[in-house]
């Protein structure tokens, strides 16, 4: 788990209602949305937020199965999650799970499970206005509807819209503030803001959501379900998986019979017989270049040096593993090592194996090769000495991590 600091703000989820209005089989915050429950996907939206200590308030006979949700909501931050049994009263709930918060929590928030939709960062808007202003503070959307004033089935009057916004939750308070105005509380109110408002202290707004609407109906359910079947969140978002370096493999071959002198493994060889081919005929580079681009997933030799690249013509090695060099670390790829084997009867390799690696490895910009060289006890057609035979293997590591899959 990665340090995420000291946590100084607590959020509580109250879900210990019996959602009567919805009037299901199992308490609101059980009923399903899709495969997962309300208070599953409002967990979702909670662990999106901030880092917080989050006391969920279950009813006291499904504490265990709030305990499960919460922890596969939690994934990897299961340390978080506290789970205590409410009380008859939404008041009383709120009540119960303050006395389960960390003595170290300064900020607290309210939340209903039936807000289920609630992203994330309306939590993060609630807790950084609440830090700023020493405020409490409830999220609120605008009233659209015009609103009328009735007695019976006579309108009275109407209400200035510009005077009226609509309740949410989350709310958030200082601790301190919240603590006491909850200990001195004689009755109930409609909700927390109320509760601290009636204590004597300020209470401000922010943006809610649209998100963030209370399931309270059968009508309500069904908005929530067609939300999340149009667009289905992602169950688990887990950060994406750093990449692994990779391995790649390159073979080449080249018969004897060229112009000119013998280029192999990035060295002139005076006195050997010429490799033919359309470069140099150098085998062993050209199954470095192929072995590197193998490893990276970035085609190979004829992908990047065919005749689009006529400047390779007639190239010598050490241009084509420079080029490739860079091709790589535009790619996202640092060379690890490289390891090559080269199978001819001639030239003699002991004697100058160092020269070929540090030039190999500085044609590659300082990138490690390991060059041996064998022969094939007279078999074949190196055996024969009609051509020499390159095996590379490289190794190429990610320079930077890929993108997060959420
Ligand atoms: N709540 C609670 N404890 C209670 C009553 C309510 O924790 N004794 C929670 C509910 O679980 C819900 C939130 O308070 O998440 C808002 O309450 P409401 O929408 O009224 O839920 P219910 O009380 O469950 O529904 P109803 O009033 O229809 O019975
Ligand atoms: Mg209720």
């Amino acid at each position: 788990m990665s340090f995420i600091g000291p946590i100084r703000t607590a959020v509580i989820v109250v879900a210990a209602g019996s959602g009567v209005r919805l009037g299901a089989t199992a308490p609101k915050a059980f009923v399903g949305i899709d495969e997962h429950s309300v208070l599953r996907h409002c967990l979702r939206g909670v662990f999106r937020a901030d880092p917080a200590q989050v006391v969920v308030v279950a009813p006291a006979d499904r504490v265990g199965e709030a305990l499960t949700e919460a922890h596969e909501a939690a994934d990897d931050r299961r340390d978080l999650v506290t789970v205590v049994a409410g009380g008859s009263t939404r008041q009383q709930s709120v009540a119960a799970g303050l006395a389960r918060v960390w003595a170290d929590v300064d900020v607290i928030l309210v939340h209903d499970a039936a807000r289920a939709l609630t992203p994330g960062e309306v939590l993060d808007r609630v807790v950084a206005a609440v830090r700023a202003t020493g405020h409490g503070i409830v999220p609120t959307l605008p009233v659209v509807d015009t609103i009328k004033r009735v007695d019976g089935d006579v309108i009275t009057g109407v209400v200035d819209r510009a005077e009226l916004a609509a309740a949410q939750t989350p709310q958030g308070f200082r601790r301190d503030v919240l603590v006491a105005a909850y200990e001195r509380a004689t009755q109930e109110f409609t909700d927390d803001a109320a509760l601290v408002a009636d204590a004597g202290h300020q209470i401000d707004r922010v943006d809610g959501s649209s998100l963030a609407f209370k399931i309270t109906t059968p009508t309500d359910l069904e908005r929530a379900r067609d939300l999340v079947a149009s667009d289905p969140v992602p169950r688990v978002t887990r950060p994406a998986e750093p990449a692994l370096p990779r391995v790649g493999i390159g073979t080449d071959v080249h018969a004897f019979g060229g112009d000119g002198r013998l280029w192999l493994a990035g060295l002139e060889w005076p006195g050997e017989p010429a490799l033919s081919g359309h470069s140099d005929g150098d085998a062993v580079g050209h199954a470095i270049v192929d072995a590197l681009l193998n490893a990276a997933g970035l085609g190979d030799i004829g992908t990047h040096f065919g005749t689009s690249r006529p400047e390779f013509a007639g190239a010598h090695a050490k241009a084509f593993l420079a080029e490739t060099a860079r091709i790589l670390a535009e790619g996202g790829w640092r060379i690890g090592n490289v390891s090559v084997q080269v199978q001819s009867q001639r030239p003699k390799f002991a004697p100058r194996r160092e020269e070929a690696e540090a030039a190999l490895s500085q044609a590659l910009g300082g990138a490690p090769v390991s060059v041996s060289a064998t022969t094939t006890d007279g078999l074949g057609f190196t055996g024969r000495a009609e051509g020499v035979q390159a095996f590379a293997v490289a190794l190429v590591v990610p320079t930077s991590p890929p993108a997060p899959a959420d």
